[in-house]
């Protein structure tokens, strides 16, 4: 199975998904301050995946002799919305105060991940029919968690499970994650695709192509709303018009007991261009607000590692 990052002892090799599928490229990371940059700039994403990553930072930069305190502000300046990020940290944080070894709590958030991505996905991927048509979005396989994943969790059991599978992937503008990442992991898994670009899902739906639509979450709230990647909450509307059931996979490292959801709003550069190369006037501002808010009314279940929430 793919990892995002590896831990080496002192340091951390982490894969450059800003690369993938074009080559896999690993980085070194040494200590909090690299790792907050991964973070930041992308090259590791996934609100799992940066939850466990992070951890792993935080036990770095305390042997490296920084003051835990200033570590966790560093660590969690970097992305707003994923909440597994602060969850993970403060975890961190408390078996820090707790005098516990900070190295064993990193493995422990790692492998409770793991097992939360096996659990999640077999309850999922019982809700399938044996022949079934999903439409995902964003990644939300192991390069976004440690493990199998959430949505594309599911996905990859439903296929182990003998089932027949087939996915369309929404490209995921403007990063991308659907057609460079979610795509390159269903080819290693030899599962059967096709990337659509965002704005084909609705006619699709109308046409019958769908069976059920999967995503992952960022955050989610005590009355169920979802943070995700920006169009889930179109594609939540257009499932429930053509009545096509909604799922969202997360594990409880995903909930959070407060209310607020800071949306992250990235840079304008990233809309204004496609790797590299400019596609917009210069002069024009774009609005690149990088997730979005779905309300529980339009989710069919919320799928986790111990059983099913029907919220819809
Ligand atoms: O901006 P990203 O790539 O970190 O966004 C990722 C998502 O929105 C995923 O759907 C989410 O983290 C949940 S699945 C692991």
């Amino acid at each position: 199975m793919i990892r995002p990052y590896y831990f080496k002892g002192d340091y951390l090799e982490v894969l450059d998904q800003r690369k993938l599928p074009f080559k896999e490229e690993y980085l070194k990371v040494k200590d909090e301050e690299e790792g907050a940059r991964c973070i930041k700039e992308m090259v590791i994403r996934g609100a799992p995946a940066i939850g466990c990553f992070a951890s792993f930072c935080f036990y770095l930069g305390v042997l490296r002799g920084r003051e835990p305190e200033r570590v966790y502000r560093t660590l969690i300046n970097t992305r707003p919305t994923a909440i597994n990020l602060k969850n993970s940290l403060d975890r961190m944080m408390r078996a820090y105060k707790e005098g516990r070894e900070l190295l064993r709590e990193a493995q422990r958030i790692e492998e409770e991940e793991i097992q939360r991505s096996e659990r999640m996905a077999e309850v999922g991927a019982k809700l399938l029919p044996d022949r079934v048509r999903v439409l995902t979005h964003c990644n939300t396989g192991s390069l976004a968690t440690l493990g199998l994943g959430t949505a594309l969790g599911v996905i990859k059991k439903a296929k182990e499970m003998g089932k027949e599978v087939f996915v369309f992937v929404d490209e995921t503008r403007p990063y991308l994650q659907g057609s460079r990442l979610t795509a390159w992991e269903l080819e290693r898994e030899g599962i059967e695709h096709r990337i659509i670009v965002d704005s084909l899902a609705g006619y699709l739906m109308a046409k019958g192509e769908v069976d059920v639509v999967i995503v992952g979450a960022d955050r989610i709230t005590p009355d169920y709303r979802v943070a995700n990647k920006v169009g889930t909450y179109s594609l939540s509307v257009l499932a429930k018009f053509h009545k096509i059931p909604f799922y969202v996979v997360a594990p409880r490292s995903t909930f959070t007991r407060e209310r607020e959801i800071p949306l992250e709003e990235r840079q304008e550069g990233e809309v204004k261009s496609c790797f590299g190369k400019e596609v917009a006037p210069k002069s024009s501002r774009a609005y690149n607000l990088s997730f979005d808010i779905t309300p529980p009314s339009n989710i069919t279940a919320i799928i986790t590692e111990d059983g099913i929430i029907k919220t819809g």
